[in-house]
């Protein structure tokens, strides 16, 4: 073994605690394990056919071929702007499309934090956005809410004794499946306002609601042009397209360009075919993305029943976004067991139940469990079978 020195900067990174159990999962998975794995945060639907069409067209095309602008082709960067229903007049110079939603979030703390500064987010939060700003060297200050789904508050926010210079607020919420109310939203722009904090909005599950909740995206409410307010989307979740990698970001043009200076030495543009794909994505009716969103409507709603019935778990409010159920482990549980904590549980879990779920500790909340309903209903089913017995034992 050789004793290589790294980068003082990624010493306190962590690797993504739902891959590492994702990867364990599909490694038991290989060796003949019947897992079922509820670990992971993609949809298990393919990407629809008019999208792969699209793709390959630009294969065929030569489109695919060369680099192309790192900010994106102009007409995605058009379409994403004329998409998205704003207050302001969107335009291509708003848009700079990334190789994934991840990477528009990596590259905004890059431009945004330096030594030392604050980024306040309420917890739990989704794993990347801790070590990102870390890697950018900046202060990760979650904020643990005082309220049953965990939504940032105004409230929390003036307890605090500083002005962050960056808040991040991820609605529909990953992992909770909390979705902000527009009021809630508003104070929230309101307060960035008032102490001039850029305030990102990462709206990556935005299509994915259920039962009749509204979501208002902050681009309704407020303006981005001139203001330090800033949202980020992508593909990934609401087309089925985890793996094409394209997200982006909507933003005041002097941000954007900001971006495309940083993103000039990181990736240059993303995948080629990957936008021409998001293209079509874009521009396409919205049938197949209401399909998948009905079937996790269905799924929701067929698992939350059951999952409440498992002894030793609590449960807050049902999930309104996003393809996640949030749920504390009794305390109890850990004790009879013997287990320090919850990723230990997990990995408990998947050894003896062969049932694969995400620990709380990777979204700053040690104590909770996440399970992803993103699986066929009799895949869940048999889950909270295998659950409810792991559980009673
Ligand atoms: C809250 C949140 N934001 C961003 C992402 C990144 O999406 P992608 O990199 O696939 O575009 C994810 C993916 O799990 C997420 O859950």
């Amino acid at each position: 073994m050789r004793n290589y020195v790294f980068a003082k900067r990624v010493n306190s990174i962590t690797p993504s605690p739902t891959l590492a159990m994702n990867a364990r999962a599909q490694q038991l998975a290989s060796q003949g394990h019947a897992v079922i794995n509820l670990s992971v945060g993609e949809p298990d639907f393919t990407t629809p056919k008019f999208i792969d069409d699209a793709a390959k067209k630009a294969i065929d095309t030569g489109l695919a071929s060369f680099y192309t602008p790192t900010l994106g082709i102009k007409e995605l960067r058009t379409a994403v702007a004329n998409h998205e229903s704003s207050i302001d007049h969107l335009q291509a110079a708003n848009v700079a499309v990334t190789a994934s939603a991840k990477l528009a979030l990596y590259a905004l703390m890059q431009i945004l934090v330096s030594d030392g500064e604050k980024v306040v987010i309420a917890a739990p939060y989704w794993v990347s956005y801790q070590e990102q700003v870390k890697l950018a060297q900046g202060e990760f200050y979650p904020i643990l809410p005082h309220n049953p789904d965990f939504k940032l508050t105004t409230a929390e926010l003036e307890k605090l004794d500083f002005i962050p210079k960056v808040v991040i607020v991820n609605n529909p919420t990953n992992p909770t499946g909390a979705v902000y109310s527009a009021t809630e939203m508003q104070s929230l722009i309101k307060w960035a306002n008032i102490n001039d904090a850029f305030l990102i909005v990462d709206e990556i599950y935005d299509k994915l609601v259920y039962n009749k909740t509204t979501f208002t995206s902050v681009l309704k409410l407020a303006s981005i042009k001139n203001q330090k307010l800033i949202v980020v989307n992508g593909v990934s979740k609401a087309y089925a397209m985890t793996g094409w990698r394209i997200g982006w970001v909507l933003a005041d043009e002097q941000i954007i360009t900001q971006l495309g200076i940083v993103l000039d030495h990181i990736t240059s543009n993303p995948a080629a075919v990957s936008q021409y794909a998001a293209l079509a994505a874009v521009n396409g009716d919205n049938t197949s993305v209401n399909q998948m969103k009905q079937q996790f409507e269905k799924r929701l709603n067929a698992t939350w029943p059951q999952l409440t019935e498992i002894p030793g778990l609590i449960f807050g409010a049902k999930p309104q976004g996003a393809f996640y159920c949030f749920m504390k482990v009794d305390p109890k549980v850990l004790e009879r067991k013997v287990m320090k904590n919850t990723t230990e549980l997990t990995l408990d879990i998947l050894e003896k139940k062969q049932v694969a779920l995400a620990a709380g500790e990777g979204f700053g909340l040690p104590g909770f469990l996440r399970l992803s309903y993103a699986k066929k209903q009799d895949q869940i089913n048999e889950a909270i079978k295998r659950l409810k017995a792991y559980f009673s034992e």
